[in-house]
């Protein structure tokens, strides 16, 4: 594994849609590992491709409850809201107020191709919306009501996260 260059903001690349994954190889499995790895040196709680250079559509997500890995991820359903704070990666030390679903429903493939349903609440729905952003070309500050001062802090999203994975059944 290695760590990789980050993009930050200003970064054209950070507005450039990725492209679909379409071989399951061994590259795309060390590149899904140094996202990690990437990721966790910078305490983050998710990373996109974009964010090291890649414009492929893969993501990698652990908001302390273990590493979630989606290849190709669209969101199939949202529900409720939620309004709080958000960061990013590619923006060291902004964060905004961000207003997000509350629960999240997205269709994914593995690092081998198959495919899953992952329903997430609370902070992994927000992860999951946030990530699946970056894919578009779109960044966290284009959705902020505000950004916030840097001394300002928020009350924590209290409720309880959840998490649910469905293998899917569903022939390509
Ligand atoms: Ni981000």
């Amino acid at each position: 594994m290695a760590i990789r260059n980050m993009v930050y903001e200003g970064d054209p690349l950070l507005r450039k849609t990725s492209r679909e994954v379409t071989v399951f190889d061994d590259r795309l499995g060390t590149l899904l590992d140094d996202m990690a790895e990437t990721m966790y040196q910078q305490n983050g709680v998710g990373l996109a491709g974009v964010q090291v250079g890649v414009l492929r559509r893969v993501v990698v997500i652990d908001i302390g409850e273990g590493k979630i890995e989606l290849i190709n991820p669209t969101i199939l359903k949202t529900s409720g809201s939620q309004v709080g704070s958000e960061g990013c990666l590619s923006f060291p030390g902004q964060f905004g107020l961000v207003e997000r679903p509350d629960a999240v429903t997205v269709k994914a493939q593995d690092r081998h191709g198959n495919w899953f349903e992952l329903s997430g609440t609370a902070l992994l729905a927000r992860a999951l919306c946030h990530e699946i952003d970056h894919l578009d070309g779109i960044v966290f500050i284009d959705h902020a009501s505000r950004m916030l001062d840097p001394n300002e802090t928020l009350p924590k999203n209290k409720r309880r996260v959840t998490a649910h994975v469905k293998k899917e059944k569903t022939d390509k």
